[in-house]
Parts: C-alpha cells; structure tokens; sequence
C-alpha cells in the first residue's frame, strides 16, 4: 500500500531509488515518482503506472547525491500524474512521499491552509503545504516537520527533502512500516529491507510516533517532542536471491513451486533437538488457558483461519471462532471469558487487522500473530508471534504463505493437542512430510494445470468452485486466486448453498471447478456436481487418490485427510496462474491490488 524509498549519500540517488521502487512495486503500482535534490535544488520526475514508465521520464543528465521516491497505491485522488507522489509545497520550497492515510486532512485544510491552491487531491499534499506555513512562520525545518507531524492523524511514513538543503532528509513514521538503512556514508530509508539490500543489509527499526533526521554521515531518531532516541542497527536476514525471479517467469509461479521447500522448513523449525514438534511454552500456556480461540484476519490469511479452525477444533478440543478484520470492529462477538485472539498475517501489516489488535489490547486480551514478517507491526504489537519462515512472497497474489499459515496452524493445533493431553492417532511431521512430497508431484505436474485451465477458464466470464467441510474452505481460496489474478468473476460456495440460490447463475459451459477429498462428504459432493451438470455445467473434478471416480479431471495423490487443504490449494493456484497467463493479465500485479493493504 505504497512504498517509500530514500538515499542520502555520494552516489547519484536515482538509480538507487529506482530500483528500490522496483523492489516495492508490490506495495502499489497506480504511479510512481523520484524527487532528487542537488546543488541546484530538487528536481522531480514522476508518472501515471509502473516504475517502468518512471524510468523512462528521469531526465539522466540529473545528478543528485540524495533523493526520495514513491510508488502508489491510490486512495485520496485517481491514479495520475497530479496525485503521483512527490507532492510539493507551493513555493516548491519542499517535496515529500508519503504512505498511509491522514484522517483529519480536511480539517487541517479548513484550519491552517485555506489560503492555499492545491495541485492534486491527495491528503498528502495537505502534509507538504503545512510544513511550508509552519516553516514561513520562522520555525528551522526540522522545527516546523515534527511540529507539523504532530498535528496528523492517521497513519503515516514520510520522507521529506528540502530545496535548500541536499544534506538532509527528513522522516517520521505512525503505523505505517519504515525502516532506517545505514551504510558507510550513506543512509537510506524504505518501507521495507529488500528495497535497499541492494545497499545495506544494516536496519534501524522506528517505532511510531518518530522522527529520523537522515544525513549521509549518520540518522538521528527523534520522539515527537524532540529527544533522542538511541537505537542500534540490526542485520536483515534477507537472501538477494529470495528477492529474485531467477529463471521464473513470474514471482507467482516461483512462490508456487516453493511450497514443498517451506513445509519442510517449517518442520524444521518448529522441532526441537529431538525432533519433537515445539511451540514456545508461554504459548501454548495462552492456547490451553483459552476457553475460546478467535482468529482474526483478512483474504487468503481469513481462509486460512477457516482451515485453522478445523486443526484446532478437531485435534486440540478448544472452540475457534473466525472473523474478516474489518468487519470485527463493528460486529464484535460477544467473547467468552478467556478468549485468545490470532491474527493471521503474511505482511504483519494489514490495517484492518491492525485495527483489531488495538482494539482487543485496549480491552487486556492476549494476542498471538502467525506472519511471514518478524518485526512486522502485527508481530511487535502482539504478545506472541509464529513466524511462517516461507521467505519474502512478492507476488500479490499469495500462495506460499497460505500453505506456510496451514502448516504452522496445524502444529500449532498438534501441540496444543499435546499440552491438553490428547493423543493424535497420527505423527504430524510423517504426515507433512508426505504432504510437502504431494505438493511436489503436483508442481511438477503444471502441463496438466495449464490444459485444464485452457479448458475451462479459457474464455469463460465466470466459474464457481464448491466443495464441503474443508474442501468449502479451499474452494474459497481457489476462487479469491482466480478472481484477483484473471478478473474472471469466481466465487466459491458450499457444495450444499448452490441450490438455495446461486444455481440460477448455471448456464451453458459455466465451469465448476468441484474438490473431492473429503471421503464422509464424497458423496454429496458429487450429488451437488450432478445437479449442476443437469442445468449445462462444465464440471472439473479434483479429489483425492481413494476417493475418485472416471468422471474426475485431476486426482491428487493421498495425504491426511486434514491436511488435505494444503495439496488441494494447489492446482487451484496453478489454474489460476495458467488462466491469467493466456488471458494477458499481470500476473504478478493484478490491476487495483496491492501487497501490503496498509489503509483501513
Ligand atoms: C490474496 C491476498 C490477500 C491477503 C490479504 C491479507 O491473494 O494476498 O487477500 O491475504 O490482503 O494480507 P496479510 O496476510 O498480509 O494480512
């Protein structure tokens, strides 16, 4: 949900910053700009759409030793050249990107600034043109930035560069991520280390409410009132590689076929020297304490909780409860007495879980955060946290950490199970294993992923998934793949709802992509599939080896029935890729999305 880059330093910042937007285009791909500032002031190029287009409006002959830069996810404004950050005060004195949501722009507009003629429609420019006032008003940069900061509401990562002043960058931060990079005469900001890796793998961490004084000869961390704030630098745990393509197509395809590697890393990880599955005691003291589990989290990581819900009601006896963030705030549920609350989060950065875990702190709950990001927002402000070990997943649609959440909420669920005194009839770690082995064979299968697609997904305009019990659960993951990556309109159901309503969308050829690997539902399943074949459907069966029949299209190889999620996810995944790729869409950053939704 737009990312910022900065670099102060004796290198020509351009190029450094272009490819840290590169690196953030996941964040928000609407429009994207650079502000470079050097003995003859700040120069600013920025354009509608990717970093692509950027690059081709940077006028080269431009050198400048520090810069700032802003790719976009739009919210206040339509995606535009006028809306592209950086925005600039009217003087054109000051220039500054900006990531979040200022939710009282339109009063400081009313209160400090009606004076003023705006350029674009954005809240941000309400940031820049009050630092230009406060700053007329006699006050030094620095002065007139923190004062001006404490005056916003809302979340904010800023980073601001001064015409007359190439030696400084200002920055602050509130809810929004941003981190310091320090380097040997330069400094660097980002929403994220793998922007910057390409310089520095040493970060500073900022807490909210914060200002940083960024020079090239060091960062001076700042609370809003002005003292100093020390902080040592740690080291980011960030392969290059993890962050590269290689041979891959699309980032998607690579974080597909990544998955047998992450379950096993998780195993990994999640034993003990002898090779017993381990959750950290205070843990699993919160999970047996609980008289009721509510998961809490948004898209894929929600469907994930679904899966989750089943992993722990079954095997560790405790009742889960799983709701959409932004619906929460509104809908509370009456909690029990000893509620437990898990945020599911691959980013650790989703404001709309966010929002809930503030609210439940507020309330003295307990909290633990299952995310892919240690350090992440989520991770910081919760009691607890999982981590899901999968590496960085750059492709907006998830995939890896989907199954990377299956696989930690299951040994999660098989621990607790263990605490509470329950014996599984089954060992977990034999059983992932062989789950991580499936997902193998179905990853190297990807011709026939490729001629399903094209069979069903081709030219279609829409496709239903249904399944029952967890199968209901992939089937909704399947569609959200589908739909955000190919706009095919797909919507998944409960093999069982169809006839109370949605059946009426049957026509001619619709597709039904079906899951069968649940053998007590099996048969209805199937009887669900008939109902729709006799109104022109286009059935696609997918079950499970023991469980097929002739007329099925794709039979994925046994695992645990309860497992069965993370090897029925996919060749849903792999359709999806396939049909987006001969639809032409963009694959790896579908239109109106972005990586980390940071806005509520
Ligand atoms: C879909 C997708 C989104 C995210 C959702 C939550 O492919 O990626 O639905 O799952 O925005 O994001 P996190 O897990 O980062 O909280």
């Amino acid at each position: 949900m737009c990312g910022i880059v900065g670099y102060i330093g004796t290198e020509d910042s351009k190029e450094i910053l272009l490819r840290g937007l590169e690196k953030l285009e996941y964040r928000g791909y609407d429009s994207a700009g650079i502000a470079v500032v050097n003995n003859e002031g700040v120069h600013v190029f920025k354009e509608k759409g990717r970093i692509a287009e950027l690059r081709q409006a940077v006028d080269n002959s431009v050198v400048a030793p520090a810069g700032i830069g802003h790719t976009r996810w739009a919210t206040h404004g339509v995606p535009s050249q006028e809306n592209a950050h950086p925005h600039q005060s009217t003087s054109g004195r000051f220039t500054l990107v900006h990531n979040g949501v200022i939710e009282n722009y339109a009063i400081l507009k009313r209160e400090y600034l009606q004076d003023v003629t705006f350029k674009s429609e954005t809240d941000t420019e309400v940031i820049v043109q009050l630092i230009e006032k406060i700053a007329a008003e006699g006050l030094d940069v620095e002065e007139a930035f923190r004062k001006t900061v404490s005056l916003l509401h809302g979340s904010y990562a800023l980073a601001l560069v001064d015409n007359e002043d190439k030696n400084t960058i200002y920055v602050a931060k509130n809810k929004s991520p941003l981190l310091v990079g320090v380097g040997e005469g330069f400094n660097v900001v980002a929403s994220d280390a793998m922007a910057m890796l390409q310089v520095t793998d040493q970060y500073v961490e900022l807490m909210d409410k914060e200002t940083v004084i960024v020079t090239k000869e060091g960062v001076t961390i700042k609370t809003l009132d002005g003292e100093v704030v020390e902080r040592a630098p740690y080291t980011a745990e960030l392969d290059a590689s993890d962050i590269e393509k290689g041979t891959y197509p699309h980032y998607m395809l690579k974080e597909i076929d990544e998955q047998p590697l992450v379950v096993r890393k998780i195993i990994q990880e999640y034993q003990n020297e002898n090779n017993e599955l381990h959750i950290d005691a205070d843990i699993l003291e919160a999970m047996d304490e609980a008289d009721r589990i509510y998961i809490v989290a948004c898209g894929t990581s929600y469907h994930a909780g679904l899966v989750g819900k089943q992993f722990i009601e079954t095997w560790a006896k405790v009742p889960v409860e799983v709701h959409v963030a932004s619906e929460f705030s509104y809908n509370m549920p009456l909690l029990s007495e000893k509620p437990l609350f898990i945020f599911i989060s691959q980013s650790g950065e989703t404001a709309d879980s966010r929002a809930v875990l503030v609210q439940i702190k507020e309330l003295g709950y307990k909290a633990l955060t299952i995310t892919n990001v240690p350090g992440s927002t989520l991770s910081r402000e919760s009691d607890y946290t999982l981590l899901l070990h999968a590496g960085p997943e750059i492709a907006v649609a998830s995939t890896k950490a989907y199954t990377a959440q299956l696989a930690v909420l299951s040994i999660l669920a098989a621990v607790t199970a263990k605490t509470r005194g329950i014996e599984l009839e089954f060992d977990l770690v034999q059983e992932l294993a062989i789950v991580a082995n499936t997902m193998e064979v179905l990853c190297d299968d990807k011709e026939e992923m490729e001629s399903i697609a094209l069979q069903f997904l081709a030219t279609t305009r829409n496709a239903f998934f249904i399944g029952r019990s967890v199968d209901y659960y992939v089937g909704l993951e399947g569609a959200l793949k589908l739909k955000e990556i190919s706009y095919i309109q797909a919507e998944g159901f409960a093999g069982g709802e169809l006839k109370h309503g949605t059946i009426a969308l049957i026509e001619n050829n619709t597709p039904i992509i079906a899951l069968a690997t649940q053998e007590h539902v099996n048969l209805s399943i199937r009887g669900n599939v008939k109902e729709v074949v006799a109104r022109g459907a286009n059935p696609c069966i997918i079950s499970m080896k023991g469980l097929e029949t002739e007329e099925d299209r794709y039979v994925i190889p046994k695992v645990h029935e309860t497992l069965s999620p993370l090897a029925a996810v996919i060749p849903l995944q792999l359709i999806s890729y396939y049909a987006a790729l001969h639809r032409d869409c963009d694959v790896d950053k579908p239109r109106n999305l972005a990586k980390s939704v940071t806005v509520e």
